[in-house]
Protein backbone atom coordinates (compact mmCIF):
# COMPACT_ATOMS: atom_id res chain seq x y z
CA UNK A 1 0.00 0.00 0.00
CA UNK A 2 2.65 2.31 0.97
CA UNK A 3 4.57 1.46 -1.72
CA UNK A 4 2.12 2.92 -4.07
CA UNK A 5 1.98 6.07 -2.88
CA UNK A 6 5.91 6.42 -3.53
CA UNK A 7 5.37 5.13 -6.85
CA UNK A 8 2.57 7.91 -7.29
CA UNK A 9 4.97 10.80 -6.22
CA UNK A 10 8.14 9.15 -8.62
CA UNK A 11 5.71 9.56 -11.30
CA UNK A 12 4.90 12.71 -10.90
CA UNK A 13 8.30 15.01 -11.24
CA UNK A 14 6.40 18.03 -10.31
CA UNK A 15 5.58 16.48 -6.63
CA UNK A 16 8.79 14.88 -6.39
CA UNK A 17 10.49 17.96 -6.78
CA UNK A 18 8.11 19.62 -4.59
CA UNK A 19 8.38 17.08 -1.72
CA UNK A 20 12.49 16.91 -2.45
CA UNK A 21 12.12 20.92 -1.63
CA UNK A 22 10.23 20.56 1.31
CA UNK A 23 13.07 17.54 2.95
CA UNK A 24 15.82 20.00 2.13
CA UNK A 25 14.50 23.08 3.62
CA UNK A 26 13.58 20.47 7.02
CA UNK A 27 17.04 19.75 6.34
CA UNK A 28 18.26 23.15 6.23
CA UNK A 29 16.55 24.37 9.12
CA UNK A 30 17.56 21.52 11.73
CA UNK A 31 21.01 22.80 10.82
CA UNK A 32 20.31 26.53 10.63
CA UNK A 33 17.99 27.33 13.90
CA UNK A 34 20.36 25.98 16.43
CA UNK A 35 22.99 28.41 15.25
CA UNK A 36 20.41 31.50 15.49
CA UNK A 37 19.59 30.49 18.86
CA UNK A 38 23.19 30.25 20.00
CA UNK A 39 23.84 33.77 18.56
CA UNK A 40 21.27 35.19 20.35
CA UNK A 41 22.50 33.99 23.64
CA UNK A 42 26.05 35.29 22.80
CA UNK A 43 27.09 37.74 25.25
CA UNK A 44 30.09 40.52 25.73
CA UNK A 45 32.74 39.30 27.43
CA UNK A 46 33.90 41.70 30.07
CA UNK A 47 37.02 43.36 28.29
CA UNK A 48 34.71 43.76 24.93
CA UNK A 49 33.20 46.99 24.82
CA UNK A 50 30.85 48.80 21.83
CA UNK A 51 33.00 50.74 19.20
CA UNK A 52 34.55 54.23 20.63
CA UNK A 53 32.81 56.91 18.01
CA UNK A 54 36.38 56.87 16.19
CA UNK A 55 37.25 53.50 15.91
CA UNK A 56 33.04 52.93 14.86
CA UNK A 57 33.79 55.67 11.92
CA UNK A 58 36.93 53.68 11.19
CA UNK A 59 35.06 50.11 11.09
CA UNK A 60 32.05 51.65 8.70
CA UNK A 61 35.08 52.83 6.30
CA UNK A 62 36.63 49.52 6.27
CA UNK A 63 33.64 48.32 5.42
CA UNK A 64 32.69 50.88 2.70
CA UNK A 65 35.75 50.62 1.11
CA UNK A 66 35.55 46.83 0.67
CA UNK A 67 38.45 45.72 2.83
CA UNK A 68 37.03 42.15 3.58
CA UNK A 69 37.06 41.73 -0.25
CA UNK A 70 40.94 40.85 0.49
CA UNK A 71 41.06 40.30 3.50
CA UNK A 72 39.45 38.27 6.39
CA UNK A 73 39.37 38.61 10.32
CA UNK A 74 38.63 34.77 11.24
CA UNK A 75 41.98 32.99 12.36
CA UNK A 76 40.90 29.63 12.21
CA UNK A 77 42.02 26.95 15.10
CA UNK A 78 44.61 25.68 12.98
CA UNK A 79 48.49 25.24 14.49
CA UNK A 80 49.23 27.20 11.19
CA UNK A 81 46.98 29.60 11.53
CA UNK A 82 47.48 30.74 15.59
CA UNK A 83 51.59 30.50 14.92
CA UNK A 84 51.16 32.67 11.83
CA UNK A 85 48.15 35.19 13.66
CA UNK A 86 47.72 34.54 16.74
CA UNK A 87 45.15 33.12 18.86
CA UNK A 88 41.98 31.73 16.77
CA UNK A 89 38.58 34.40 16.42
CA UNK A 90 35.90 33.81 18.69
CA UNK A 91 32.44 34.59 18.53
CA UNK A 92 32.59 36.90 21.63
CA UNK A 93 35.08 39.05 20.20
CA UNK A 94 33.09 40.35 17.29
CA UNK A 95 29.58 40.45 18.75
CA UNK A 96 29.79 43.84 18.35
CA UNK A 97 30.78 43.74 14.42
CA UNK A 98 27.35 44.90 12.43
CA UNK A 99 28.12 43.22 9.78
CA UNK A 100 30.61 40.87 10.98
CA UNK A 101 34.24 41.15 9.33
CA UNK A 102 35.13 37.24 9.18
CA UNK A 103 35.32 37.44 5.78
CA UNK A 104 36.34 34.74 3.24
CA UNK A 105 38.90 35.89 1.32
CA UNK A 106 43.18 36.07 2.18
CA UNK A 107 44.11 38.22 -0.86
CA UNK A 108 45.82 39.58 2.27
CA UNK A 109 47.12 38.73 5.29
CA UNK A 110 44.25 38.11 7.99
CA UNK A 111 43.69 41.50 10.15
CA UNK A 112 41.77 39.86 13.42
CA UNK A 113 45.31 40.62 15.40
CA UNK A 114 46.70 43.34 13.16
CA UNK A 115 46.35 45.93 16.08
CA UNK A 116 49.86 46.91 17.36
CA UNK A 117 51.92 44.95 14.77
CA UNK A 118 52.87 47.98 13.16
CA UNK A 119 52.89 51.78 13.76
CA UNK A 120 50.15 54.64 13.31
CA UNK A 121 52.74 56.03 10.99
CA UNK A 122 53.52 52.67 8.89
CA UNK A 123 49.54 52.28 8.52
CA UNK A 124 49.37 56.00 7.34
CA UNK A 125 51.94 55.39 4.73
CA UNK A 126 50.77 51.88 3.94
CA UNK A 127 47.23 53.28 3.32
CA UNK A 128 48.18 56.01 1.10
CA UNK A 129 49.96 54.02 -0.56
CA UNK A 130 51.02 50.27 -0.58
CA UNK A 131 54.49 50.30 -2.15
CA UNK A 132 55.75 52.33 -0.23
CA UNK A 133 56.37 50.23 2.80
CA UNK A 134 55.81 46.95 1.10
CA UNK A 135 57.35 47.10 -2.41
CA UNK A 136 55.75 43.97 -3.81
CA UNK A 137 52.39 44.65 -2.50
CA UNK A 138 49.58 44.41 -5.00
CA UNK A 139 46.82 46.27 -2.37
CA UNK A 140 45.71 49.71 -3.75
CA UNK A 141 45.80 52.72 -1.85
CA UNK A 142 43.22 54.49 -0.44
CA UNK A 143 44.82 58.34 -0.63
CA UNK A 144 41.37 60.07 -0.64
CA UNK A 145 40.39 59.12 2.90
CA UNK A 146 43.49 61.61 4.38
CA UNK A 147 41.37 64.57 2.57
CA UNK A 148 37.64 63.78 4.09
CA UNK A 149 37.18 64.36 7.98
CA UNK A 150 34.70 62.62 9.80
CA UNK A 151 31.39 64.10 10.79
CA UNK A 152 30.55 64.37 14.21
CA UNK A 153 26.45 64.20 14.20
CA UNK A 154 26.93 61.47 11.71
CA UNK A 155 28.84 59.04 14.22
CA UNK A 156 26.11 60.21 16.88
CA UNK A 157 23.15 58.59 14.93
CA UNK A 158 24.80 55.34 14.20
CA UNK A 159 25.48 55.06 18.04
CA UNK A 160 22.00 55.56 18.41
CA UNK A 161 20.92 53.02 16.42
CA UNK A 162 23.47 50.66 17.57
CA UNK A 163 21.97 51.40 20.80
CA UNK A 164 18.49 50.74 19.78
CA UNK A 165 20.25 46.98 18.44
CA UNK A 166 21.24 46.73 21.92
CA UNK A 167 24.70 47.84 22.26
CA UNK A 168 25.18 49.15 25.60
CA UNK A 169 26.20 53.37 24.75
CA UNK A 170 25.41 55.56 27.32
CA UNK A 171 23.85 59.53 26.79
CA UNK A 172 26.95 60.59 27.86
CA UNK A 173 29.09 57.87 25.02
CA UNK A 174 26.54 59.57 22.62
CA UNK A 175 27.06 63.52 23.62
CA UNK A 176 30.87 63.02 23.73
CA UNK A 177 30.99 61.54 20.59
CA UNK A 178 31.13 64.56 17.97
CA UNK A 179 34.42 66.02 20.16
CA UNK A 180 36.42 62.49 20.08
CA UNK A 181 36.18 62.88 16.15
CA UNK A 182 37.02 66.57 15.94
CA UNK A 183 39.22 67.34 13.31
CA UNK A 184 39.97 63.48 12.71
CA UNK A 185 39.97 62.61 8.72
CA UNK A 186 38.64 58.96 7.70
CA UNK A 187 42.09 58.15 7.67
CA UNK A 188 42.75 58.40 11.43
CA UNK A 189 39.65 56.13 12.06
CA UNK A 190 40.32 53.24 9.78
CA UNK A 191 43.94 53.60 11.43
CA UNK A 192 42.55 53.91 15.03
CA UNK A 193 40.14 50.67 14.17
CA UNK A 194 43.06 48.97 12.47
CA UNK A 195 45.35 49.65 15.61
CA UNK A 196 42.74 48.10 18.21
CA UNK A 197 41.97 44.67 15.98
CA UNK A 198 42.61 42.31 18.31
CA UNK A 199 43.65 43.94 21.44
CA UNK A 200 40.01 45.88 22.18
CA UNK A 201 38.39 42.77 22.17
CA UNK A 202 41.42 40.11 22.77
CA UNK A 203 39.67 36.66 23.83
CA UNK A 204 39.60 35.88 27.51
CA UNK A 205 40.40 32.22 28.27
CA UNK A 206 36.99 31.53 29.63
CA UNK A 207 35.93 33.57 26.22
CA UNK A 208 37.86 31.07 24.06
CA UNK A 209 37.30 28.02 25.92
CA UNK A 210 33.04 28.09 25.29
CA UNK A 211 33.31 29.71 21.43
CA UNK A 212 35.79 27.10 20.05
CA UNK A 213 37.27 23.45 19.83
CA UNK A 214 39.78 24.05 22.48
CA UNK A 215 42.25 22.02 20.69
CA UNK A 216 44.27 24.18 17.54
CA UNK A 217 46.19 21.92 16.41
CA UNK A 218 46.39 19.72 13.93
CA UNK A 219 43.95 19.58 10.52
CA UNK A 220 40.33 18.79 10.66
C1 LIG B 1 42.94 43.92 -3.67
C2 LIG B 1 43.14 43.34 -2.38
C3 LIG B 1 43.27 44.24 -1.17
C4 LIG B 1 42.40 45.20 -0.71
C5 LIG B 1 41.09 45.66 -1.33
C6 LIG B 1 42.92 45.64 0.55
N1 LIG B 1 44.08 45.01 0.84
FE1 LIG B 1 45.21 45.23 2.52
N2 LIG B 1 46.59 43.94 1.79
C7 LIG B 1 46.51 43.28 0.60
C8 LIG B 1 47.74 42.52 0.39
C9 LIG B 1 48.05 41.66 -0.83
C10 LIG B 1 48.56 42.74 1.50
C11 LIG B 1 49.97 42.20 1.77
C12 LIG B 1 51.01 43.15 1.18
C13 LIG B 1 51.07 44.44 1.93
O1 LIG B 1 51.41 44.44 3.14
O2 LIG B 1 50.75 45.49 1.36
C14 LIG B 1 47.79 43.63 2.38
C15 LIG B 1 48.24 44.08 3.62
C16 LIG B 1 47.49 44.83 4.51
C17 LIG B 1 47.91 45.15 5.86
C18 LIG B 1 49.17 44.67 6.56
C19 LIG B 1 48.86 43.33 7.21
C20 LIG B 1 50.05 42.65 7.83
O3 LIG B 1 49.82 41.87 8.77
O4 LIG B 1 51.18 42.85 7.38
C21 LIG B 1 46.91 45.92 6.39
C22 LIG B 1 46.87 46.51 7.79
C23 LIG B 1 45.91 46.10 5.37
N3 LIG B 1 46.28 45.42 4.24
C24 LIG B 1 44.76 46.85 5.53
C25 LIG B 1 43.82 47.04 4.52
C26 LIG B 1 42.68 47.92 4.66
C27 LIG B 1 42.33 48.71 5.90
C28 LIG B 1 42.01 47.87 3.47
C29 LIG B 1 40.77 48.66 3.06
C30 LIG B 1 40.88 50.12 3.15
C31 LIG B 1 42.71 46.95 2.60
N4 LIG B 1 43.80 46.48 3.27
C32 LIG B 1 42.31 46.62 1.33
C33 LIG B 1 45.45 43.30 -0.28
C34 LIG B 1 44.34 44.14 -0.18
Amino acid sequence: MAYKHFEFIEKNAGLLAILTAVMVSLGGLAEITPLFVEAHSLKAPPNVHPYDPLRLAGKDIYVREGCYLCHSQMIRALRFETERYGHYSTAEESVYDRPFQWGSKRTGPDLARVGGKYSDDWQRLHLMNPRQVVPQSNMPGFPWLANSKIDGADIQARMRVLRMLGDPYSDADIASAPAAVEGKTELDALIAYLQGLGIKNEPTQSAAATAAPASDGGAP
